[in-house]
Formats: structure tokens, sequence, C-alpha cells
């Protein structure tokens, strides 16, 4: 039991703390014409009144995890399970809303579960958005069913505002172990012999994974859970190596990148972990404090599990 306490690693946040923290969240009360003054900074509102007051033309990169449609509880504000027109009409506002604020040139991502990607990928088409990819995020564990399928896994479309964009592949290969190094005329074909092993590079797909023991694709992904430092009691906290690729992918050092239902602030973190800017939106005031919070632990340590030296590591490559 008690080796049990000391592995829970997830943060905590102290009286004091909440005290100091609660100081430095910021809410809008006029509209701003300039980004400057708000940038790195997490808004403690609303996103429908909050994003009102942004400027436009700042973003370079969005991540928007919004509460699907589902009834969950955020803190004990309940979100509430809607009808599927009133959740396009919830989801179309929002992404009016964030449009006028993207650059020209800015990439999106969306999170959804199945009842609402598709949905998701024709409100945002409608609304003028390009589409890139829709990428699976398998996860590990889902509710299982005798009745149908278990569904374990989530979408998260990539848009872009125009086809004018940012996208750099070479800044999220993976290295992987190769298992039959194949040689020609005695040279490795497509792979590398390493002091500490063969590795090959290989590009991202489509696929993401959040499996203990993935030895294949491109997997690797856990969502956090107690024994991880990054992790919170936010029910539905995305992962810090997730949010890198994304990150990595999309944007440039000194960007911008923006999440407006921004939870316990992974989106922020990371940006800072690999050096952009940020600005984040999200209405409860203690998961704001817990972003607050892993903001100042990133001051002291950058490290993205998963991540290392320019590369996203397979779980178990040992290719240090
Ligand atoms: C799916 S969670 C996002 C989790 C986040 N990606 C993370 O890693 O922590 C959605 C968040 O949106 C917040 N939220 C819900 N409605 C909101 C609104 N109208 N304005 C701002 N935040 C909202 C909830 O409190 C919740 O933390």
């Amino acid at each position: 039991m008690s080796i049990q306490t000391n592995r829970n690693k997830t943060i905590t946040l102290t009286k004091q703390e909440k005290d100091k923290f609660r100081t430095k969240l910021i809410k809008l009360k006029s509209v701003k014409k300039e980004i400057n003054p708000i940038l790195n900074k997490i808004i403690n509102q609303d996103y429908f009144d909050a994003v009102k007051k942004l400027p436009k033309n700042f973003i370079d990169l969005a991540f928007i995890d919004p509460p699907y449609n589902l009834r969950k509880s955020y803190n004990g504000d309940i979100f509430k399970e809607m009808s599927s027109e009133k959740y396009t009409k919830w989801v179309r506002e929002w992404i009016k809303l964030l449009i006028p604020l993207l650059k020209e040139n800015a990439s999106i991502y969306i999170c959804g579960d199945w009842r609402t990607s598709s949905m998701l990928h024709t409100v945002c088409v409608e609304e003028g958005l390009h589409v890139l990819n829709r990428i699976t995020f398998a996860r590990d564990k889902g509710r299982g069913s005798t009745k149908f399928w278990k569904n374990n896994s989530e979408d998260i479309w990539f848009f872009t505002k125009s086809n004018k964009y940012y996208f750099n592949a070479d800044a999220v290969k993976t290295k992987k172990k190769v298992i039959a190094p194949y040689r020609n005329e005695g040279k490795p074909k497509d792979w590398v012999e390493g002091e500490n092993g063969n590795y090959r590079l290989t590009f991202p797909s489509n696929v993401w994974f959040d499996t203990e023991d993935s030895t294949d694709l491109w997997g690797d992904i856990t969502i956090p859970f107690w024994s991880m430092s990054e992790n919170t009691p936010h029910p539905t906290q995305k992962p810090e190596k997730l949010l890198a690729k994304i990150i990595l992918a999309s944007s440039k050092e000194n960007d911008v990148v923006f999440d407006g239902f921004s939870g316990v602030g992974t989106t922020g973190v990371v940006a800072k972990k690999l050096n952009r800017n940020f600005v984040m939106i999200e209405k409860d005031e203690e998961y704001s404090m817990y972003g607050l919070k892993r903001l100042e632990l990133a001051d002291s340590n950058k490290k993205i599990q998963g991540y290392k030296d320019g590369y996203f590591w397979e779980r178990n490559a040992n290719l240090n």
C-alpha cells in the first residue's frame, strides 16, 4: 500500500498554491486589440464570452478538445448530453467564433468521439476549413460491451484555414528498432547502425495508439494515469506526447498555440516546453490553477515522456 502511495505522482494543489495561482488567472473584460498582453496566460472564463474579446488573426495553431456530447462532470460542473442537432449547433457556434482569430496559414486540430466525428468534419468544411487528415487515436481502455464492439478510439481532425500552411514531418519522426535488418550490397537499406542497436526513422501515420505494449506502428501515447508525473485529477486530460506531435508538426518556435477548452493546460504546457507561445481558455478555476502549476513545473523540467533528442521513441526501443 505504501509503495503505491510513493509511486503516485499525480499533481496536487495545496491551499497556499491555490491562493498564489488564483491571482495569476486572468479574465477579459474588454475587447483586446493586441495579443501581447495576454500571451502565455490562462484565461479563466467561458469560451463564448472570452473569445469575443480576443484580437483577430493571431493564432498559428489551435488545438480544441471540447466536451464530447456525453454527460460528464468537470469538477462538479455537469456538461449534459444534448440532441445531436443541439450539439451540432453548439459546435458550429464555437467554430464560427474561432475562425476569425486564426491566421491565414493556421492549422486547427479538433478532437471528437465516434458519435460526433462525422459532424465535426461536415461543420468545419461548411465553415470553409480545409481537411487534411483524420487521425485515429486508439485508446487502450474502453467500456466493454456484449452487445456491440467496444468503442475505444477517438478522432482528431486536422484542418487548415487555407492551402498555405506549415507542416514539418521531419520534426515528428519515430525512432524504431529494426527487427529484420535488410542489406543491399552489404549496406543497410533504409536503416542506421547505431552504437546501441539498429534503428529506422519512420514518417508518422494518422493512426496513433495508447497502449501498454505497442511494438509496432506509431504507438505509445499513454493516457495520463496516477504514476505519471503529468497526471492530474482532470477526467479527460490529454497526454503531453500527443500534443507534442501536433505542436512540433504544425508550428514553429515562437508561434502562438491556442486552446479554447484547455482543462489542466496540457496544450500550453507542451507549447512552453517546445518554446512556443500559448493562449488558453478554461472556465473551471481549479483546472486553470492546475494548468498554472504545470506551467511552473515546466520551468525546471522540459521533459516530455517518450520524446528525446528530437525523436519520438518506441517504448522499449532502448536505443539511447
Ligand atoms: C475535454 S476537456 C479538455 C481537457 C484538456 N485537453 C486537457 O488536457 O486538460 C474540456 C474542458 O472544457 C471545459 N469547458 C467546458 N465548457 C466550457 C466553456 N464554455 N468555456 C470554457 N471551458 C469550458 C471543461 O471544464 C473541461 O475542462
